[in-house]
Order: structure tokens, then C-alpha cells, then sequence
């Protein structure tokens, strides 16, 4: 049966980096909401030759959603799910940010987990703004709520992110509390989908140099100081990254962030901390 790879937020950056590190016998399905971006991408692919295929799909809905899973366990075995999409402070309002970022995240982890078998991985990407946020906005007893209660965890989230002043810092809330929340989501599925060999990780990008980290260059540029080689990370890095990661060889790597932000935490907490 024929091996696939699922890639959202595959038309662009990381995420089409990760494609190309992929085994050519993999099929690959990229996937986002903008189509004409992942028939461009899918060509890139094909050139390379690679079999690939691409699947609009907006992950805050959760119907979408289920519709790309079913379509991807059509083409073969799902053993591979990057799940890349995302938005940034940016780009959207806290909500929309919440929505994609984090109930994204559920609803791509439950419904690949019930199309996938032993011997499955799925990365969710983080951010390593999940890190800086001061402990007191983060309540384990909220993110519980996304899987109970949708409508109150992105209440929840608002309100806390609503604490911030002006609207960029308010989506700045947003999007680090969304992140932060994979970490915690991806781990808690982990255990949840263990049982079934299933293995779950996030991973958590620093500054890099996409058309997303390029937008949020301006602000997020504060952090190049304080990662080791005092650059923005390129997107071919994360891209490897990811696809080591995803790797089947890398079996026992579960349950846990995998932190690829060029030092910048590190550097921000301690060892540059002066700059
Ligand atoms: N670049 C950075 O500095 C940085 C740092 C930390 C974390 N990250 C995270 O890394 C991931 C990849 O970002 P990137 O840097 O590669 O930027 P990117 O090139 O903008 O990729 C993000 C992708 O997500 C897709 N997307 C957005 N909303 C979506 C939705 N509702 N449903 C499905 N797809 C959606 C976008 O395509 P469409 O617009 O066509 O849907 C786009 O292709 C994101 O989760 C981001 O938060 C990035």
C-alpha cells in the first residue's frame, strides 16, 4: 500500500521546505486554504519527482478538516501529517489566530489519528514564542476545554489575550497563547495516541526567514540578537528539520517540543541576556 504524507501550510514556507526532504516513495498531499499556491507547489514537487498531490483545506473548520483526511486515506496509508498551517500576529484578529492555530491543531490531530495506524507520526508546528509567555496566562484547565468545550476555550483565550495593549500586541497574545497550547496539545495527544503507535511531537520554529517570519520581521526581529549565530533561521533548515522529525527512524521521539530557534530562548533567557 502506498505511503503518504500529509503537509498543511504546504503551499509555501516550512512546510514545502519539509516536502522536499521527503522520501520520493512517499505520496505527498499539500494542503491550504489558497489553491493556485498548491498547484504551484505541487508542480515544484512533481519536477523533482515526486508524486504529489494538492487539497485546499481551511483547518478551523472542522468539516474540512475531516474532508482532507478522507481524501488523503483514499491515495494510500496515512503514515505522515506536518501540520504547518498557521497564522501570525499579523496576519489576523485573536480569534481567527485561535481558531486556526489552536482548534486547527485538535481538529487535525483527532481526525488524522482516526484514519492513521501503528507506526504513524504527526508534527504539529509550534512557535518559540510559546516560551516567553509569563506563567500566569497559562492555565492547563483552559486548553483542557478544547476538546470539551470549543466555543469556551476560544472565549477564554481572547480574554486573556485581551490583557495586552493595542491590537498587533493583542494578536501577539493570541498567537503565543495558540502556541503554546500545541506544545501542551501535541504532548497530551502523544499519550492519547501512543497506544495505538501512533507518535506525536511539536516543534517549535524560531525567526525564520518565510514569507510569514519576513512579515513579522519588524518585531520578531528582536530576537536575532539573541540566537547563537545572530541570524533569521532559512526556511530549507526548518524544513529538514521537520522532515527528520517526521522520520520513522526517529521512533522514540515523542511526547515532547523539539525547540529549532537557532538558540534565541537560550540566548534570551541567559546567555545573552544583557543585549
Ligand atoms: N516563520 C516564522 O518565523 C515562524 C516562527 C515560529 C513559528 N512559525 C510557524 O510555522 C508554521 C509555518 O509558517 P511559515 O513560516 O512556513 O509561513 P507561511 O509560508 O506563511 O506558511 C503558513 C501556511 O499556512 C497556511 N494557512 C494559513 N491559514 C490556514 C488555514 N486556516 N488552513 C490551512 N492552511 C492555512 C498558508 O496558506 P494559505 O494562506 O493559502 O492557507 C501558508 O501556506 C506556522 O504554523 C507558523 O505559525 C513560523
Amino acid at each position: 500500500m502506498a505511503n503518504v504524507c500529509v503537509i498543511t501550510g504546504g503551499g509555501s514556507g516550512m512546510g514545502l521546505a519539509a516536502a522536499k526532504f521527503m522520501p520520493k516513495d512517499k505520496i505527498i498531499v499539500l494542503s491550504g486554504r489558497t489553491e493556485k499556491k498548491l498547484e504551484n507547489a505541487v508542480n515544484e514537487l512533481k519536477a523533482l519527482g515526486y508524486e504529489a498531490y494538492a487539497k485546499a483545506c481551511d483547518t478551523s473548520d472542522k468539516k474540512s478538516v475531516h474532508a482532507l483526511a478522507e481524501y488523503a486515506a483514499t491515495l494510500g496509508e496515512v503514515k505522515t501529517v506536518i501540520n504547518s498551517a498557521g497564522l501570525s500576529p499579523a496576519m489576523a484578529k485573536p480569534e481567527t489566530i485561535v481558531r486556526v492555530n489552536a482548534l486547527g491543531t485538535v481538529y487535525m490531530n483527532k481526525e488524522f489519528s482516526a484514519v492513521m495506524k501503528n507506526g504513524g507520526v504527526i508534527v504539529d508546528v509550534a512557535s518559540n514564542s510559546a516560551y516567553v509567555l509569563p506563567k500566569f496566562l497559562i492555565n492547563k484547565k483552559v486548553y483542557a476545554l478544547a476538546d470539551t468545550d470549543e466555543e469556551l476555550f476560544v472565549k477564554k483565550i481572547i480574554k486573556k489575550s485581551n490583557l495586552a495593549k493595542g491590537d498587533y500586541a493583542r494578536s501577539g497574545f493570541a498567537y503565543a497563547l495558540s502556541k503554546n497550547f500545541v506544545t501542551w496539545y501535541a504532548a497530551k495527544c502523544a499519550f492519547e495516541y501512543g497506544k495505538k503507535g501512533i507518535r506525536v511531537v511539536s516543534l517549535s520554529p524560531g525567526l525564520i526567514a518565510t514569507d510569514m517570519g519576513n512579515l513579522e520581521a519588524k518585531d520578531g526581529g528582536m530576537l536575532i540578537p539573541f540566537s547563537a549565530e545572530e541570524r533569521m533561521g532559512k526556511p530549507e533548515e526548518l524544513g529538514f528539520a521537520l522532515a527528520t522529525v517526521a522520520d520513522e527512524r526517529n521512533g522514540y521521539l515523542a511526547g515532547v517540543d523539539v525547540l529549532v530557534d537557532g538558540g534565541s530562548t537560550n540566548g534570551m533567557k541567559e546567555f545573552k541576556k544583557k543585549k
